[in-house]
């Protein structure tokens, strides 16, 4: 039986018999007596007259989350819903179809005793229905309106299916491709997971949380989580406040900023104290300095694992320690719902501190209008998935994530008459959905072959061999694969990740690729036929072997479910790639971490490897066009400015190709010296643009000087010094004085 139905009948047990739904105010039985049901009132009123007709129980309920349905995240295996309490707070919703939650939200509307809707979430990480590219690849687009839009469509179809509340962006900075997760965030720049993590508020939000088609964002893990020891999972992260608040807390700053509604705490130790029991990061920091409104919910037992991570003694001590350091909502931790009662007894936790969560809580549900319409509308699929205009979203964000890595003249192909298709990915479907994959189904996914097929199988032969599998060392496709080669005139091969290999609890000792697949490639290349390469994975990848037998590499990434035609299109030449990296590519897995904005040594000639480059293989911003791009000198309003100024920086871009291009101008700022140091150069604005064939676009970049050349101290205070400021962009370089 298929989960979600599963899932179904076991509600239809617990909630039977189910009156008719009803949506209207009066059907709920709501009356403008009371304050908290009355629409008009404003949402603080409201929250508080609910607040003081609630027992101690009835708050506690509010600040637990529970399961509805089965995850199909096997890391948290799903609990199969018996007896969820009507006055439940939230409810992770692992179904598609609104009649589900409906039932439980009418259990809870009819069930308890004030009515309080429950919040429905769901880890709506890159689409719902209609999966995007990886959160990663879609950085890789530098087109933050792209990435906007792709996250109203998963707003729309999520909201639509009985969702209110994703569990994204993820904004952590990584620095180490061993950690899987570095597959769910926007790279290894905390200016760049800032701006796409904002966008992706913008685009779950909308204008209104109470609106049918929009869902509450969540930033997620706060804070630190990406800076996991080697690259494993859930583990210590050493972070000092110096670079807690340079870089990994900027990005959440962001997405606060824009307006996330909510927050989810972070599963790491930093430094001492877990993200989960932290009062410096989520009182002093997120509420206080940042004045953050929503509320906290700790990730999946975030909580219990206090006891593991030896901070707390037992569970109910776990509780204190988060709810006392400003955690709001326990996922699955059942600590609140089990102690809370007891720990207020005791004075363990105060009355304030318990009002203050469920304040938070309600808020939230408040903006969401679900007092009023705590159903949702029961639609078709067809109404609510895959849209047109959804799927030709999904097309251009994947067109503009590919990364062109290599190119010695093997791409576009033209005038091929013979292409061999080889390798796992060629026809993979599910392989190209990549982590947290939410209700994609592998019947929707485009897979490339079907891609090159429409490309070029008009002008073309074309024959395709599996030559192996992702992994395994099984070579018996071998020879089939060696003989499509000798036959073609050009190798298309396919290599990368499952999509199970990154995303929560993927860690990895080596970036490499599995030994079976470099042995495909050396096979091929004894051919002499050229190799282009096209990668399909969830991270950056160790491939100093193959990197020499191609003669071109297409870094596709995971594309969700509408990457073919991206994929045929740029090996054509029909589109013009312009996706450039947001993240290093190491040139062998001993570098890492390895990215660019890193401090500079005391000694600039000396420190290398003795025993291999200390360069990448490929850098952060790094990305190949068919048309050439040159930049013209730097212009600005002034040369000297004070330091609460404004500034206005130009720099005219010209396409001296003759291909109609988009080209990403980086700028980034580099302080000669400062009283703490600085990264060598930090991103500090980037755009993106269409440039015609022989024509110039100027960019421009309007500074704030005391935000874009200033930098936070270890306590968050933004410090702009005095002195020189150098601005940098591609090769070109422009000196700036800070004056007092
Ligand atoms: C993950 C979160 C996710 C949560 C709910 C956790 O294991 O770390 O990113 O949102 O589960 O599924």
């Amino acid at each position: 039986m298929n989960r979600y139905r599963k899932t179904v009948y076991l509600l239809l047990a617990l909630v039977a018999p189910v009156p008719a739904i009803a949506q209207s105010n009066a059907s709920c039985g709501v009356t403008t007596e009371v304050l908290y049901r009355n629409p008009n009132v404003p949402i603080e009123a409201r929250v508080e007259d609910l607040l003081r007709r609630m027992t101690t129980e009835e708050k506690i309920m509010q600040l637990n989350q529970y399961t509805l349905g089965m995850n199909n995240n096997k890391n948290n295996v799903g609990v199969e819903v018996t007896d969820i309490p009507a006055t439940v707070g939230s409810l992770i919703f692992f179904g598609t179809e609104p009649d589900l939650r409906n039932r439980m939200q009418q259990h809870a509307m009819e069930h308890s005793r004030l009515g309080i809707p429950i919040l429905f979430g769901h880890d709506v990480i890159h689409g719902f229905r209609t999966i995007f590219p990886i959160p990663l690849a879609q950085a890789c687009t530098w087109n933050t309106e792209a990435v906007r839009r792709s996250c109203a469509v998963a707003a729309q179809e999520a909201r639509m299916s009985g969702v209110d509340w994703t569990f994204s962006p993820m904004v952590d900075v990584a620095h180490d491709p061993r950690w899987g997760r570095v597959a769910e965030g926007y790279g290894e720049d905390p200016f760049a997971n800032g701006a796409f993590g904002a966008a992706a508020v913008r685009g779950y939000q909308g204008a209104s949380l109470d609106d049918s088609l929009t869902v509450a964002a969540c930033l997620k893990h706060y804070v630190g989580y990406g800076a996991s020891e080697a690259g494993r999972d859930y583990v210590y992260t050493e972070i000092s406040r110096q670079t807690l608040w340079d870089t990994y807390l900027q990005p959440f700053k962001r997405g606060v900023q824009a307006g996330a509604a909510t927050v989810m705490s972070s599963f790491n130790d930093i430094s001492g104290t877990p993200g989960s029991a932290n009062r410096y990061t989520l009182t002093d920091v997120l509420r206080e300095k940042w004045g953050f409104e929503g509320f906290v919910v700790s990730d999946w037992g975030a909580v219990g694992q206090l006891i593991t991570q030896r901070h707390a003694k037992d569970l109910k001590h776990a509780g204190e320690l988060a709810i006392n350091a400003g955690m709001d909502m326990d996922m699955m931790s059942h600590a609140f719902d089990a102690h809370l009662a007891a720990s207020l007894e005791e004075g363990k936790v105060d009355t304030l501190t318990l009002n203050n969560a469920v304040r938070r809580v309600l808020r939230v549900k408040f903006q969401l209008g679900l007092f009023e319409h705590p159903y949702t509308p029961e639609n078709s699929t067809d109404s609510r998935f895959l849209r047109k205009e959804s799927l030709a979203l999904a097309d251009t964000v994947a067109q503009e994530s590919m990364v062109l890595l290599k190119n010695n003249g093997a791409l576009p192909l033209k005038g091929k008459k013979k292409m061999a298709v080889i390798g796992p990915l060629a026809k993979a479907d599910h392989g190209l959905l990549g982590c947290w994959w939410g209700h994609g189904n592998d019947d929707d996914v485009d897979v490339f072959y079907d891609g090159i097929m429409r490309e070029f199988g008009s002008q073309c032969q074309l024959r395709y061999a599996k030559g192996c599998d992702y992994d395994g060392d099984d070579a018996t496709g071998f020879a089939e694969a060696v003989k499509a080669a000798r036959w073609a005139d050009v190798v298309v091969l396919f290599l990368g990740e499952k999509s199970r290999w990154s995303g929560e609890n993927t860690s990895r000792a080596s970036i490499a690729l599995p030994e079976i697949q470099h042995r495909l490639m050396e096979t091929l290349a004894q051919t002499g036929k050229p190799i282009v390469l096209v990668l399909s994975n969830g991270r950056p990848l160790e491939l100093n072997r193959m990197e020499p037998l191609a003669s071109a590499i297409v870094e596709a990434w995971q594309p969700g479910i509408n990457g073919a035609n991206a994929l045929a299109g740029i090996l054509s030449g029909r589109i013009n790639p312009s996706g450039r990296l947001a993240i290093t590519f190491p040139y062998s897995t001993g570098q890492i971490p390895i990215y660019y904005n890193r401090r500079q040594s005391g000694r600039t000639h000396q420190g290398f490897y003795n025993d291999m480059t200390s360069n990448p293989l490929y850098s952060f911003g790094d990305g190949l066009s068919y048309t050439t791009y040159t930049y013209g000198d730097i212009t600005a309003s002034a040369t000297q400015v004070d330091k609460n100024g404004r500034l206005h920086l130009e720099v005219p871009v010209t396409n001296t190709g003759d291909m109609d291009g988009q080209e990403t101008v980086f700028w980034f700022v580099s302080d000669p010296y400062s009283t703490i140091t600085r990264p060598v150069k930090e991103l500090k604005h980037f755009e993106k643009r269409m440039i015609k064939a022989g024509e110039t676009e100027t960019f421009a970049f309007d500074v704030d000087v005391a935000q874009d050349l200033g930098y936070p101290d270890g306590n968050g205070n933004q410090v702009v010094e005095v002195g020189e400021m150098t601005i940098l962009v591609k090769d070109k370089k422009l000196t700036i004085n800070i004056t007092d």
